[in-house]
């Protein structure tokens, strides 16, 4: 599928205007990619190696953009988890621009401030992705974008046309993830495809109150939040969880390792009190 710029939303517009794509991953693997997603070519000055020197100063800038999203959340990527598990095995896909183009505050917070620092790359965002052995299946393993400290300019949507073009460049058929229930990016995940839950409490992981998931990718889907016009569904259901609703949370993984099935379908943010989950049953 190709997108040309009309097909876009304006708010998609202007970050394809803005910004550029760029990747970073070992070479063995560009064969395997899709390097202009939806039409949309990654430049070869944007293809960055993480074995090369030449790549420091733009993986310094991932690992600002992870200190600043995950670093309160005790998520905080060691380097060589990033090298290990996904710059070098998968890959590492966002937008982003030359210091020089970025605010202030951008160019403070990912310490490019310096007149030297101009041609510096600056990644605005990220979804790092790992395949799995499983044929055409690939796990999301972060995503993340500067909007959280980019105050004198904002990109709206910028996380979400990071994912949704890196599903693409990934060439991925399922994508699989992990995710607490009170995140704020369940939005994002959600207008991008169908997400089937694997299980609902999760010991295995830092933080036991995380789901694990599956979208089954649909190109129709996962551009639909990138077209105007877009709108998510307000009401509908069979069941619901609130963050941090331990019970609940507990009850729903016991069923699914019964055997049921449940697809998130909707997210109410609620005034002052955590978000609620709402789920349709497959049956
Ligand atoms: C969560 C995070 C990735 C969001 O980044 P962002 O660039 O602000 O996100 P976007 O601008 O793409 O999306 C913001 C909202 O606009 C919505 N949106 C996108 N396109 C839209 C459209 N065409 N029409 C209406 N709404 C739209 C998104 O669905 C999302 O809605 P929600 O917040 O109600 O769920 C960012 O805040 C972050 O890095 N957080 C810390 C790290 C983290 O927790 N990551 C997620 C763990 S997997």
């Amino acid at each position: 599928m190709k997108l040309a710029r009309d097909d876009f939303d304006p708010r998609y517009q202007h970050i394809l205007d803005t910004c550029t794509p760029y990747l970073l991953t070992y070479p063995g693997n560009l064969g395997a990619l899709d390097r202009a997603p939806f039409g949309w070519d990654i430049a070869a000055e944007n293809t960055f190696d993480p074995t090369r020197l030449s790549s420091r100063r733009v993986v310094d800038g991932l690992h600002h953009l992870d200190a600043f999203s995950f670093g309160d959340q005790e998520m905080l990527m060691p380097r060589w988890v990033l090298f290990d598990c996904g710059e070098f095995p998968g890959i590492v896909f966002g937008f982003g621009r030359r210091a020089k183009d970025c605010p202030p505050d951008v160019r403070a917070a990912y310490r490019v401030a310096g007149d030297d620092d101009d041609d510096v790359y600056v990644p605005l965002s990220m979804w790092v992705a790992i395949r799995c052995a499983e044929d055409g299946a690939w796990f999301g393993h972060n995503l993340s974008s500067a909007n959280l400290v980019s105050h004198q300019e904002k990109l709206p949507g910028l996380a979400t046309i990071t994912k949704s073009f890196g599903v693409k460049v990934a060439q991925v058929s399922t994508q699989y993830g992990a995710t607490q229930w009170d995140s704020s990016s369940l939005g994002i995940h959600l207008s991008l495809g169908a997400m089937t839950l694997m299980c609902a409490y999760t010991p295995a992981h830092t933080h036991d109150e995380t789901f694990a998931y599956r979208i089954d990718v649909d190109d129709d889907r996962l551009t639909a939040p990138l077209r105007p016009g877009f709108a998510r569904p307000a009401s509908g259901g069979d069941r619901h969880i609130d963050a941090g609703d331990t019970e609940a949370i507990r009850g729903l993984h016991t069923d699914i390792e019964s055997g049921a099935r449940y697809e998130l379908f909707r997210i109410e943010r609620r005034d002052h009190q955590p978000q609620r989950l709402w789920l349709k049953a497959h049956h």
